[in-house]
């Protein structure tokens, strides 16, 4: 059983959400799924409707069967209900490049608006590479599409997806494109651990409770470390993966996010502005690593045949459409140093990689030993540790030492758990859902600023730098169902430090 305080149910202004990219994969497996359960909640206004936007000629009919079937395979749901929630999604086909196209979509958005009274409030939302939303987002500006204040109320956001840029200048520019139509409180950038329910509790784990704050600095901080170990390969994704690598794909956005959450300053609100400038703080607080030490404070590997689940599973470069001699990493460590007041001293260790020993992301916080050890034998006992486990098996553990039963005085490593399912049971909300909710709500909170993105990429410049000269050492390896090259053990400058195994 648990003690709850309900926040009052927040439910968006009559809208029109319009994705583009209706006919890829994430409209299917995440977006309609997340506005179907959105709906069931009862967080959708009564007045709401989705057009999904694609170049493959479908019709309406054709958009609510496909839409439907989706919701039946990820969401087990059918009958009536989906029924009724299908007949607020429509469809237009059209190319994006096509000014006409966004002619039609405007009497279309205006019609909608007469007919399902959605009061001129538009989230377009780009589900497509950025070098289509750049188009889109150029478009809708000389569509007039941008402007807020056109019915009443009125308000017009844009959600991107990442990748966002592929280095401190392509993100610069991406920046400039959407700036020059949009203004940065409309822009939604989805980072989608920013909506895990995991990510959102350090701040509640921080702030919600005294005990853990005063902990929570280099007095009693050894050193911090944040994992996300996948246990698949590149899948069907080498198209899109191998140009970016998994410093890119996952570091330069997802863990540095969640290092921010776990590193930054309690704010003095919960709202976008106060959130972003604390978490803009920390990466301006991260030590830039020189070209030259790169070697020192980053790892990475590139997975070669191994064995997942009891059968072989290929190297990375025998994976679909992986060019022949790639370089690309598949798995990235990081050493971060942050100077500052808090955590000066304390490094923060961020991995992630492909073909790992298994599915497991979590921050795993090492407490000092104490200053002087009064039980023999007590040398040998394992620091504190916090793990805060993001996925899967959601919770958190704190393990201590204890008194071990006997006439001796003989110390052993316990635990106590907190298990989100066992706690709270029932089904977690997916990380869309949260966000798709807040940006209809206009709350930003949880999404990346244009600083924060820029700044990312900055620290990471030298680290890819160094890694694409043509000089750069070979790319160490590791088997896959491993967890990554040995080279990562080296980032640890005290024995007493290793990674610890989520
Ligand atoms: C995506 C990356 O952003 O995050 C993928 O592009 C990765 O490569 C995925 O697999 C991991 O997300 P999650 O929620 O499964 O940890």
């Amino acid at each position: 059983m648990t003690d709850s305080l309900l926040a009052p149910d927040r439910v968006p202004d009559p809208c029109v959400l319009v994705i583009f990219g209706a006919s890829g994969d994430l409209t299917r497996r995440k977006l309609v799924p997340a506005v179907w359960h959105l709906q069931q909640q009862g967080r959708l206004p009564e007045n709401f409707a989705l057009v999904g936007v694609a170049r493959s000629p479908m019709s309406s009919d054709g958009f609510r069967a496909h839409m439907g079937q989706a919701l039946e395979e990820f969401v087990g749901a059918s009958g009536e209900q989906v029924e009724g929630f299908l007949s607020h999604l429509e469809y237009l086909s059209g190319d994006p490049g096509d000014s006409a196209f966004y002619q039609r979509l405007n009497v279309r958005l205006q019609q909608i608006d007469d007919e399902r009274g959605t009061a001129g409030n538009r989230c377009f939302y780009c589900s497509v590479p950025p070098q289509v939303y750049l188009t889109i987002i150029e478009q809708l500006g000389v569509a007039g599409l941008h402007r807020e204040g056109q019915g009443e109320p009125g308000w017009v956001r844009i959600i991107v997806e990442k990748p966002f840029g592929q280095d401190l200048d392509s993100a610069g520019e991406l920046n400039r494109a959407i700036h020059a139509v949009f203004c940065e409180p409309q822009i939604f950038r989805i980072d989608h651990y920013l909506g895990k329910e995991t990510v959102q509790n350090i701040l509640v784990f921080r702030l919600a409770n005294s005990m853990f704050e005063p902990l929570w600095n280099r007095r009693y901080v050894d050193h911090v470390q944040i994992t996300a170990a996948e246990a698949v390969g590149v899948e069907h994704r080498a198209g899109y993966y191998d140009g970016s690598g998994a410093l890119r794909d996952m570091i330069q956005n997802h863990l540095l996010q969640v290092m921010c959450v776990v590193a930054m300053e309690p704010p003095s609100a919960f709202d976008a502005e106060s959130v972003r400038l604390e978490k803009l703080k920390v990466l301006k607080a991260v030590r830039p690593i020189s070209i030259g030490e790169v070697d020192r404070f980053a790892v990475r590997g590139q997975y070669t045949a191994g064995a997942y689940d009891g059968g072989p599973v290929p190297g990375y470069l025998d994976e679909e459409e992986v060019p022949a001699g790639s370089r690309t990493e598949t798995f990235a460590a990081v050493e971060f140093t942050l100077d500052n007041w808090r955590w000066q001293g304390v490094p923060f260790y961020v991995r992630t990689g492909k073909r790992l020993a298994r599915r497991a992301s979590a921050i795993t916080m090492r407490f000092k030993q104490p200053p002087h050890l009064i039980f023999s034998g007590g040398r040998d006992v394992r620091p504190s540790t916090l793990t805060i486990r993001i996925q899967p098996d959601e919770g958190i553990s704190l393990s201590f030492s204890g008194k071990m039963p006997g006439p001796d005085v003989n110390l052993g490593s316990v635990e106590m758990d907190f298990s989100y399912q066992d706690a709270f049971g029932g089904r977690s909300p997916e990380a869309y859902e949260t966000l798709l909710l807040d940006c209809l709500l206009g709350d930003g909170t949880l999404f990346a600023d244009s600083r924060w993105i820029e700044k990312s990429w900055e620290l990471l410049m030298p680290v890819l730098e160094a890694w694409n000269a043509t000089s750069a050492t070979s790319v160490p390896e590791y088997a896959a169902g491993t967890w990554g090259p040995r080279q990562a053990d080296l980032l640890f400058d005290r024995d007493w430090r290793t990674w610890a195994c989520p």
